[in-house]
């Protein structure tokens, strides 16, 4: 599509995007490369969708960098991931300065090398007064650890009345979880032509608008995130109301 910027609307755009970044591994297979090319050429595709949610004026951009199944990869390619974490941040911190961009992670990161929690507490601090976008890296999270880790807190809370157990709501639960102070998604993507949600932020994405693009990661530019936006902004969102409660609104 020729200039799909052009056709966004400005005034309608998500707070918040999330994106399931799939197919590094295929987009390296089919060049006859190894996995971890496949990784390294992913951090342009970050880069792109970055820089892109940044120009629009997005608010939130989670990005589901590694996952608590993830682990189970043969080791070299963990450790790939892991350097190619450490790299970037300290490669693009700067850009992340100079956009106004606040970085801030999910899950389970105490479980990260060392290494790496210290570069990735280094850069929170370091752009945590920024106000323009906020870049959501999920790490080592998965949704079924995020939501036992918040009944396990919530448990604990109880037991050292801290909270009394008849106020559990909705509101209360969402405080527990990594994403506290995060809205929930508008728009999730998933590329690669993969139809699932991979354990990713399934108490968040109740009301979301799911997009699916046969695009493997390291292909994916944004012109692709523009069309996402796009087809985003030519849906009605009805929240379990009619159409006709929307309109009339
Ligand atoms: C999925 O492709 C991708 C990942 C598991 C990791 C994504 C990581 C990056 C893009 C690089 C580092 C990230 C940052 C934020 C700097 P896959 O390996 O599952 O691909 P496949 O399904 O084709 O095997």
């Amino acid at each position: 599509m020729d200039n799909i910027i052009t056709k966004i609307d400005r005034q309608n755009l998500p707070c918040h995007v999330a994106i399931i970044m799939d197919g590094n591994g295929r987009w390296a297979k089919s060049i006859g490369m190894t996995r971890s090319f496949g990784h390294k050429n992913g951090v342009n595709a970050v880069r792109e969708v970055t820089e892109a949610s940044a120009e629009l004026g997005i608010k939130y951009l989670t990005l589901y960098a590694f996952s608590t199944e993830n682990w189970n990869r043969p080791k070299f390619e963990i450790n790939t991931l892991m350097s190619l974490l450490v790299s970037s941040i300290n490669k693009e911190i700067k850009t992340l300065i100079k956009n106004n961009i606040r970085l801030l992670t999910i899950g389970n990161t105490e479980s990260l090398p060392k290494k790496v929690q210290k570069e990735l507490s280094k850069a929170i601090e370091i752009t945590s007064k920024n106000s323009g976008l906020t870049l959501v890296l999920a790490l080592s999270y998965s949704s079924r650890w995020e939501i036992i880790n918040a009944i396990n807190r919530i448990s604990s809370d109880i037991r050292n009345e801290v909270i009394k157990d008849e106020t559990i709501t909705e509101e209360l639960f969402t405080k527990y979880l990594t994403t506290s102070n995060i809205p929930d998604p508008d728009l999730l993507i998933r590329t690669s032509g993969e139809y699932r949600i991979s354990n990713f932020l399934l108490w968040q994405i109740a009301y979301s608008e799911l997009y699916f693009t046969k695009k493997l990661w390291p292909d994916f530019n944004k012109n692709d995130f523009y069309e996402a936006i796009f087809d985003l902004q030519n849906r009605e969102r009805r929240f379990g109301l009619t159409s006709e409660q929307i309109r009339d609104k």
